[in-house]
C-alpha cells in the first residue's frame, strides 16, 4: 500500500482534510504538508513540498488540491522524477498510473465534488504502472528536462 504525501493551498484546504480522512480510517498512511488554515496561501510551496517527498521516496504517491489543479501540477512537474497528473475521471486517474507512472494526482477542489475525488484518488492510489512500452516514452519525457 503507497504512502500518501498531500498538499493543498486554501481553497483545497477542507478537501484535504476530508480526504486524509477517508484514507486514513481505509489503512494507508497519510502525510499532510498542508496547508493547515483556510487562510490565503500560495500553491507552489504546497507543491515544492509534497512534489520534493514524491521524489525522494519511490514508495511515496501525492496528491495535490487547489481551485483548479492546474497551478499544483504545472509547479508539481518542475521537481525532477515527478510526473504530476491533473484528473477530472478515474479513467484519467488509472491511465495516468498504468501508462505515465503518474506519481504525483492533481485535483481543483472548485471544480470537483468531493465524492468524485474520493474515487479518484482510490482508483490512482491503487493502479500500478504496466511498464513495458511506456517506459521508453517516459524516458523521453525525462530527458525533455536536462
Ligand atoms: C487560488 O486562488 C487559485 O489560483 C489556485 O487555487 C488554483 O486554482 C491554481 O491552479
Amino acid at each position: 500500500m503507497a504512502v500518501i504525501a498531500i498538499g493543498s493551498d486554501h481553497t483545497g484546504f477542507k478537501m484535504k482534510q476530508e480526504i486524509i480522512n477517508y484514507f486514513t480510517s481505509r489503512g494507508y498512511q497519510v502525510k499532510d504538508f498542508g496547508c493547515d488554515t483556510s487562510d490565503c496561501v500560495d500553491y507552489p510551496d504546497y507543491a515544492e513540498k509534497v512534489a520534493t517527498a514524491v521524489s525522494e521516496d519511490n514508495k511515496c504517491l501525492g496528491m495535490l488540491i487547489c481551485g483548479t489543479g492546474i497551478g499544483m501540477s504545472i509547479a508539481a512537474n518542475k521537481i525532477k522524477g515527478v510526473r504530476a497528473a491533473l484528473c477530472h475521471t478515474e479513467y484519467e486517474a488509472q491511465m495516468a498510473r498504468n501508462q505515465f507512472n503518474a506519481n504525483v494526482l492533481c485535483v481543483g477542489a472548485r471544480i470537483m465534488e468531493r465524492d468524485v475525488v474520493v474515487r479518484i484518488a482510490a482508483r490512482f492510489f491503487r493502479s500500478e504502472f504496466e511498464g513495458s512500452r511506456q517506459t521508453k516514452r517516459l524516458e523521453k519525457i525525462e530527458r525533455l528536462a536536462s
